[in-house]
């Protein structure tokens, strides 16, 4: 059985990153192929897994943003056979819309979906088209000539994102990342629902609180006492009980369990205070603070500004970088994402 997912295209690499890492910490068994820029296909996915792997994706993921069983494979040529082969009174519940998605095709996609929504009428009873609130939603991807037709069985709650966007929260202070970047951070460090994730520069909480939402237990320290209780005040608005904040410079952390993962945005440049640390001097102590908090399987997701060489600081420490991406912020700003484990080799 095959999923597709459609991902944003606002970063060449982040969206399917995220994706697998998210299939590696939670044991999805299935091939991947990238069609295109924003297309992955899950394949080969055993029958009795879909529904799980399914869930799994459409709670946790940022950056993709819809998840599709496919039924059929197929092109322009055979859409009509294959089309109607389809047992549709199995998939569609009362009534239902066919959007059709193109990249890189020059398909009529008003047209098709007509089409399509035609040859269904035709080869069921008692399903109704409904383009306005449509119980059921037929997803139609068309790539060059190849046409996936799939459907929709759970949706991705893209309106949160827009929802829980920093100024939209009851504490607000400048300098929160958006929140499709920090769940896509908690995914790429790999924690699974119920385990402990810490970010010791908490600011309003924002990272705390996309992992709260997919179930883990979170912890929250930060050096001035007004953005540990704003995160508290975040995370109870956002529903998140499971969590835990201390007011208190990360150079004194010292946790009462080992966590598993850390994730974290540490401040730089002058907008934002270090405490009495100046530039890079919180990054290198930031990472001899950390590494005997964590757990030796654990991982730890951080952004940084790219004039600051974590190398030379991870490898003192004993970690290694695994994974980096670049974001292009402005023209003298690009952001790092790296991805770090302890290095036990
Ligand atoms: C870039 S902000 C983090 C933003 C956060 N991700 C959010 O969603 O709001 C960095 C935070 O680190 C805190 N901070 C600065 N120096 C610190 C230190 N030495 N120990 C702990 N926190 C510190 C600042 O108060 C600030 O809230």
């Amino acid at each position: 059985m095959e999923l597709l997912c459609i991902q944003s295209q606002e970063h060449p690499e982040l969206p399917l990153a995220e994706l697998k890492a998210v299939m590696e910490c939670e044991d999805i068994d299935a091939e991947i192929e990238k069609v295109t820029e924003g297309l992955v296909i899950l394949k080969d996915i055993p029958d009795d897994k879909l529904d799980e792997y399914y869930e799994i994706l459409t709670r946790r993921l940022g950056y993709t943003h819809e998840v599709h069983q496919i039924l059929a494979r197929t092109d322009v040529d055979n859409l009509d056979e294959d089309v109607s082969k389809i047992d549709w009174a199995e998939w569609i519940d009362e009534n239902f819309a066919v959007r059709v998605k193109r990249f890189n095709s020059q398909i009529d996609t008003v047209g098709t979906e007509r089409h399509i929504g035609t040859l269904i009428l035709d080869n069921t009873e008692r399903i109704r088209v409904n383009l306005s609130k449509p119980k059921s939603l037929v997803r139609v991807v068309a790539h060059q000539n190849d046409l996936y037709v799939a459907i929709e069985k759970i949706k991705l709650n893209k309106k949160h994102f827009e929802d829980s966007k920093p100024h939209k929260r009851p504490f607000f202070y400048p300098g929160s990342m958006n929140p499709k970047l920090a769940r896509c951070m908690v995914n790429l460090s790999r924690v699974k629902a119920g385990e402990l994730l810490l970010d010791p520069f908490c600011g309003t909480g924002g990272i705390l609180i996309e992992a709260g939402l997919i179930g883990c237990k979170v912890v929250g320290s930060d050096v001035y006492w007004k953005m540990k209780n704003g995160t508290a005040i975040n995370l109870d608005y956002y529903g998140i009980t499971d969590y835990r904040t201390f007011h208190l410079d990360v150079r004194e952390l010292k946790m009462y369990e080992k966590v598993s993962s850390v994730v974290t945005d540490p401040p730089y440049g002058i907008s934002t205070s270090t405490g009495d640390v100046d530039g890079e001097g919180i990054f290198e102590e930031f990472f001899h603070a950390i590494y005997d908090n964590m757990r030796d399987d654990a991982y730890l997701c951080m952004a940084s500004p790219h004039y600051i060489d974590l190398k030379p600081m991870v490898d003192e420490v004993g970690f290694k970088i695994v994974e980096q991406y670049g974001i292009k912020m402005h023209k003298s700003l690009t952001r790092i994402i790296s991805v770090i484990r302890k290095n036990l080799d």
